[in-house]
């Protein structure tokens, strides 16, 4: 089968465009033919290795998967012989290892039945970005109605669902992003906008209950001063933190001062399951989010897709077509 595989970490020339064999299950796995694979920013720390504490989950010195992409909707087209709820045919969506081919290794706990009012692209731009925003809203924010949040990184994968949901629980959303992607963070239902470009965070002076920090390198006391005195900041992301620890420094200070503050600082380790992908299918059935795809790309394109996610030239969602 074809497949976008790499043997070391490093930038998009260290990926290739390979034929290799089509993955047999072991006796507690499924195989699926891949119709459509989510590209997301965990794709690009696995493809570089960086930052290097990431690697202790990939692999130290090489790579421990040869193909790139994790997240997919799909067709079951083989089973192991003691899976069971799962058949060949059936139509799903999750995480898989190795999506960026056309068939891919999975588990029952890692994949649930497509949605049915979603294309296979929308249904793979949802598992990591939708689970982990949910997530980050549900149950470490534990949003309520009228709540005020702000997400920060609201025009990427994460962030446009994030508002989506945002508002499905009832909140008022201001959404953080650039010029040009402030009418997409709009359409998706923000009520407010601040161009980060322009005007940073603190320039309105107004606060909110809950801050989602995906985006940018913000100092722990800046977030701080836009949160709320009893709201909750949690920090899912952000890409400038250098090559050792990423972004994570940050976190790991809001995390040693949290018991001594009254704002609540968490940090968010999401985690993509059966049951997250149904609760997250529940959301699409009552229409309140739609998978935000900007663009598709082949499946040779693999590292066009990646170094337009990295130069920040996609709104919401980029996807794969095998
Ligand atoms: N903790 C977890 O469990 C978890 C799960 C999933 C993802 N993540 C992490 O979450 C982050 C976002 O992932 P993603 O896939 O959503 O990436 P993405 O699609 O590239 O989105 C990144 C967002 O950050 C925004 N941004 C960049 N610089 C900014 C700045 N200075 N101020 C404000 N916003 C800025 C971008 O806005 P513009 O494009 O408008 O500039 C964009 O909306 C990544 O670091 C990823 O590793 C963590």
């Amino acid at each position: 089968m074809k497949a976008i595989t790499h043997a070391r970490y490093g930038n998009t020339d260290t990926l290739t465009f390979d034929d290799i064999a089509t993955p047999a299950p072991g006796d507690d796995q499924v195989v699926v033919a891949v119709d459509a694979a989510g590209l997301d920013m965990g794709v690009w720390h696995r493809m570089s290795g960086l930052p290097y504490l990431a690697r202790t989950d990939s692999g130290l010195r090489r790579p421990r998967g040869s193909v790139l992409g994790s997240d997919f909707a799909g067709r079951v087209t083989a089973v192991g012989p003691a899976v069971v709820g799962v058949a060949i045919g059936d139509e799903v969506f999750g995480t898989a290892d190795g999506t960026f081919a056309e068939h891919a290794i999975t588990t029952p706990d890692r994949i649930a039945p497509r949605p049915r009012t979603l294309s296979a692209a929308e249904a793979a731009s949802l598992p990591t970005s939708a689970v982990a925003a949910l997530q980050a809203l549900r149950d470490v924010a534990g949003v309520t109605a009228n709540d005020r949040v702000l997400v920060i990184g609201a025009s990427g994968g994460v962030g446009s669902y994030a508002v989506q949901i945002a508002n499905a629980l009832g909140a008022h959303v201001t959404g953080v992003a650039s010029t040009p992607k402030l009418g997409h963070v709009r359409d998706l239902g923000a009520h407010d906008v601040i161009d980060y470009t322009r005007h940073d965070i603190d320039s309105t002076g107004e606060t909110w209950d809950v801050v989602l920090d995906g985006g940018g390198n913000r100092p722990v006391r800046l977030l701080r001063r836009v949160l709320d005195e009893h709201g909750t900041l949690v920090f899912y992301g952000g890409e400038q933190g250098g090559r050792w620890t990423g972004g994570t420094g940050r976190w790991l200070r809001g995390l040693l001062l949290s018991p001594f503050v009254s704002q609540h600082l968490r940090v968010l380790a999401s985690t993509v399951s059966r049951d997250a992908l149904l609760d997250v299918t529940r959301l699409i059935d009552a229409g309140h989010i739609e998978g935000p795809v900007d663009r598709t790309f082949p499946l040779p394109d693999v590292p066009a897709a990646i170094d337009a996610l990295r130069a920040g030239r996609i709104r919401g969602k980029a996807v794969i077509v095998p």
